[in-house]
């Protein structure tokens, strides 16, 4: 099978034929962006605030099936002093008009997992540069639909993973780069957040909380829980990943050669309904596959190790567990301690990283602050959509390309089938099919994203 032939394969179930266009890289530069956004629930919600607040960004359209996501994005939009939206509403299906506008540079995707990859592949072959939530991808197939959509049109797909742009792992990443840590050998991480209690305060009124899930379920417990009944994996690897893919120069340098993957048994969420709702509640009766904890080792390409957890379903205080280690030094995010042989005043012992953060802080970071200060997250949301606006107006790869949305969603279905081989190694493909010799760094570069 010719590689035409095989993507033609591979994404036939597009429902927008590709009728051919200038590749993205060759357009002329632009210095005004319009955007539509699918999807505007909580998380599409935050985007378009950034984008509303943005004076070079126009939301042309919005879509959502849900009319309440609707009137609250307008709101979004008429609060920053910018005019409604065309909206989409009608359908599941309505965001494919959406599409057919000619008046849209850019598509921002936020909408449950299982609709990324059909709604990117569709943007993609609309022409229009893509940007995704986190996790791009849920099947490895469809982590080879993105790769093979943006081969086949050359239209961009950027994974819009906001932690890679954490103060702190941002300065690491700038520490890492310099030597500091001399090389690099481990890197540890993961998603550690209680989602047991999905909930949301918009100031008048509480949302969510409670047991329910499915359509009784509020934001995403709408759509997210049931995952956890059907899918035994790291089911959120990318907030952990990404940073540690950047430091490690993952598909530019390096990449992941296999995973392993080992987890619990699923106990948490079964205690939490029985606790909230009691036993006759009909949800106890619920069996949910996901282990509590899902523990997966990644080995690369240079010789690193790197390990990621998914921790979702018990009590614990929120943390991404960072660990940067090479053959001259550590740091770690909980406690944000470092220790530098030859450089730490005493052998064997932390110090705090607060000097380092301030010597080592990424330019991004001293230029962008007070932009940065009213977005979400600590600010990071802002510098995320941020490099989608800009990667549009100058015509250029997103810093987070399509092969690294590919690569760091596929631990998620890999993880699945290791847990499901009793904790076997599992290859990792190289979705850059050998560009990862030659590729250079994107990410992180100077303070113009
Ligand atoms: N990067 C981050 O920090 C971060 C934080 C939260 C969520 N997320 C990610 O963002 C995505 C959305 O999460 P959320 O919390 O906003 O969930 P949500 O349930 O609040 O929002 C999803 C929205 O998609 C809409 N939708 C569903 N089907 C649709 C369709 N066919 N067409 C148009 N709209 C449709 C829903 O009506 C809903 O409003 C997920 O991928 C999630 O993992 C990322």
């Amino acid at each position: 099978m010719n590689r035409r032939n095989f993507i033609q394969t591979t994404v036939a179930g597009s429902a927008i034929p590709f009728m051919g266009h200038a590749m993205q890289n060759d357009k002329p530069k632009t210095d005004r962006v319009r955007l539509g956004f699918i999807g505007v629930g909580l998380r599409g919600r935050n985007h378009l605030n950034v984008a509303a607040k943005s004076a070079d960004v126009d939301v042309v359209a919005i879509c959502d099936i849900d009319p309440d996501a609707i009137k609250r994005a307008q709101a979004v939009l008429t609060r920053a002093g910018k005019k409604e939206a065309v909206a989409y509403s009608k359908d599941p299906k309505d965001y494919l008009n959406l599409l057919k506008r000619d008046d849209i540079d850019g598509v921002v995707i936020a909408t449950p997992w299982e609709l990324h990859v059909p709604m990117s592949v569709d943007s993609m072959r609309a022409g229009k540069y893509t940007a995704v939530e986190v996790s791009a991808t849920v099947t490895l197939q469809e982590s080879w639909d993105l790769v093979n959509t943006f081969e086949e049109t050359g239209s961009h797909c950027m994974i819009l993973e906001n932690v890679c742009y954490r103060r702190d792992v941002m300065a690491v990443l700038n520490m890492v780069r310099q030597g500091m840590f001399g090389d690099l050998q481990y890197g540890h991480c993961g998603y550690q957040h209680d989602l047991r209690n999905v909930k949301f305060n918009d100031g008048k009124q509480a949302y969510g909380g409670g047991v329910e899930f499915g359509e009784k379920g509020f934001s995403e417990a709408h759509w997210r829980t049931q995952h956890s009944v059907d899918r035994n994996g790291d089911l959120y690897p990318t907030h952990g990943l990404g940073p540690v893919a950047h430091w490690m120069d993952i598909n530019r340098g390096n990449k992941f050669n296999y995973l392993t993957s080992m987890a619990t048994s699923s106990k948490g969420l079964h205690k939490y309904i029985v606790d909230k709702g009691g036993p006759d509640h009909p949800n106890a009766k619920v069996k949910f596959k996901l282990g509590d904890i899902v523990t997966t080792m990644i080995q690369c390409e240079n010789g690193q190790n790197i390990v990621v957890i998914h921790d979702t379903n018990l009590p614990r205080p929120y943390s991404l567990c960072f660990r940067a280690q090479g053959t001259e030094g550590i740091w770690m995010d909980d406690n944000k301690m470092i220790y530098l042989e030859n450089k730490s005043p005493k052998p064997h012992q932390w110090e705090p990283f607060d000097k380092y953060q301030k010597e080592y802080d990424h330019p991004l970071w001293k230029k962008f602050e007070s932009d940065a200060q009213n977005a979400g997250h600590g600010g990071i949301d802002f510098f995320v959509l941020r490099a989608f606006i800009e990667s549009i107006k100058n015509k250029v790869t997103p810093p987070m390309d399509v092969y690294d949305a590919a690569a760091w969603s596929a631990i998620s279905p890999l993880s699945e089938l290791s847990i499901a081989r009793g904790s076997t190694a599992v290859e990792i493909p190289d979705f850059t099919r050998g560009k990862w010799k030659t590729n250079k760094r994107i990410f992180g570069l100077n303070d113009q994203y």
